[in-house]
């Protein structure tokens, strides 16, 4: 494609080249012999005055003459006899005065003509001169053949079709250096067009410049850079929509899982009780609790699936007024006292400045902190201490509900407030667990624009820190 490119160049200056030399040919070549006839009837006009002053009168030698002049010298009577001739005699040679020319000059005018001579057969180039010599009205013609004319004529245009054909070599030269110029970038931008389309949009043209080949360059640049920003885009958009998919499976697997267990526990101990054991009281009793235990556990897990999806849809209502966390920490310590002291787990809270308050619905904060005490006291074995607090941070108030519990293993951390995340499956479970009360607390403090995360060091306990806002937001 880009040798095609370079021998349509050079065709084209060729092409042109040979126009320029056509027309040279036709328009000079006819010029030339004009202005060249015009100079050599002068020339001949001002030889043949010249030799008017030598004629003395008396017969010369023609045949000299004729070779001084460089031509045939015919000198005739005013009545067309012919007194003399350099190529021929005169006493063959006819009367004169009918020629074109000689008539002209007879009538007293310089007159040339271009024709066949009778008396030799030759095409001549004639010039007639009225002279005085050997009496007035007497007439001295000086020829030259034509096929000198001609020589000089196609001398003449050689010469100027060569200079035109010279004037062409540079833009020859210029036209072959700006065809492989033009080639090579043509190359360059097929290639990297070539790469685009199989999908390396890395790759960039150089020297873009300004011209047209500059700005083509520009353009397919900014093409693969919009290309490679798509293409980015779409494969994190890939990445994340293939993560929420995976998200959405595994919730799935999780749900059906945990509702499984208990309702196959529910289904056995009832066939067990319509098979007989309804009628043993001990056994009836037990058996039921088990049930009990396990539509509660299934209450429980409704429930709180039934509180991520609303928030996550955004179909829980909340009303956030600015409320004092002293009060709101203290309401929760209260109410969980307890628990703590069944487990012989001492319960503080450290002071919070009286002022300090939040922007936040008091029912959410309730069920954060529900959540987090919940877990401190359930990971925390008997006597352990577990501390709640709040400390302002820049336009936020920042909370804590410390433990001395079991901590959390580091590699546990990261994943820690995905739905169903548990660390020690079984443990959890068996404390009636079900892994969504830390997705839950993450969920609610993103409505309340404020964040959570944990801090543990496994058999030192842990602290989980969530903010609020002790400013007034829009909330969405
Ligand atoms: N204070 C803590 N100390 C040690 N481990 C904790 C603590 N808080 C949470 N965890 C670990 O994080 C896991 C997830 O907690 P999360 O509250 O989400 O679920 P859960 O307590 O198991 O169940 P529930 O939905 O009833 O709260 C727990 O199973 C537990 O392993
Ligand atoms: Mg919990």
């Amino acid at each position: 494609m880009t040798a095609r490119i370079f021998i349509k160049l050079i065709l084209a200056v060729t092409g042109v080249l040979a126009v320029a030399l056509t027309s040279v040919n036709l328009i000079a070549t006819p010029r030339v012999r004009a202005s060249f006839l015009e100079s050599l009837q002068r020339e001949l006009t001002d030889k043949a005055h010249a030799l008017e002053l030598v004629l003395p009168g008396a017969a010369p030698d023609f045949s000299k003459l004729g070779s001084a002049v460089s031509g045939r010298v015919t000198w005739i009577e005013p009545d067309g006899r012919v007194l003399g001739d350099s190529e021929a005699s005169p006493s063959t040679m006819e009367n004169h005065a009918k020629r074109p020319e000689v008539a002209e000059a007879l009538a007293g005018r310089v007159a040339s003509s271009l024709r066949t001579s009778t008396t030799v057969g030759v095409e001549f180039f004639y010039v007639a001169v009225p002279v005085n010599v050997p009496r007035p009205g007497s007439v001295l013609r000086i020829a030259v053949p034509s096929s000198q004319v001609d020589e000089r004529v196609r001398d003449l245009r050689n010469a100027v079709l060569w200079a035109t054909a010279l004037a062409f070599l540079p833009a020859v030269l210029l036209a072959a250096y700006f065809a492989r110029y033009v080639s090579n970038r043509l190359g360059a931008i097929i290639d990297y067009t070539r790469s685009l389309t199989r999908g390396n949009f890395h790759a960039r043209l150089e020297n873009a410049g300004t011209g047209e080949l500059g700005m083509l360059s520009a353009n397919l640049n900014e093409t693969s850079e919009k290309l490679q920003f798509m293409m980015q885009r779409l494969e994190s958009e890939h990445a994340e929509l293939e993560k929420v998919e995976r998200v959405r499976k595994d919730f799935v697997i999780n749900v059906s899982h945990e509702l499984r267990t208990p309702l196959a526990s529910i289904q056995g101990y009832t066939e067990t009780l319509l098979d007989g054991a309804i009628n043993e009281p001990a056994n009836a009793t037990k058996f039921l609790n088990i049930i009990r235990q396990n539509t509660e556990r299934l209450t429980r897990l409704t429930a709180d699936l039934l509180v991520l999806s609303r928030i996550e849809l955004g179909q829980q209502e909340f009303t956030f007024a600015l409320k004092s966390a002293a009060k709101l920490l203290a309401d929760n310590v209260d109410s969980m006292l307890p628990l703590a002291q069944r487990k012989g787990i001492s319960l503080t809270m450290d002071p919070v400045p009286e002022e300090a308050v939040v922007y936040a619905d008091a029912e959410a904060v309730h069920q954060i902190l529900t959540n987090l005490l919940e877990n401190a006291i359930k990971y925390t074995p008997d006597g352990g201490v577990v501390t709640v607090g709040a400390r302002p941070s820049g336009d936020q108030l920042e909370f804590f509900v410390r433990d001395s519990g079991l901590g959390i293993p580091q590699e546990d951390l990261p994943r820690l407030f995905e739905r169903f995340y548990r660390v020690d499956k079984a443990r959890s479970k068996a404390l009636g667990g079900t892994g969504l009360g830390l997705a839950i607390v993450k969920h609610l403090t993103r409505v309340h624009r404020g964040d959570v995360w944990v801090e543990s060091n496994a058999d030192k306990g842990s602290t989980l820190y969530f903010t609020l806002s002790c400013k007034e937001f829009t909330p969405q």
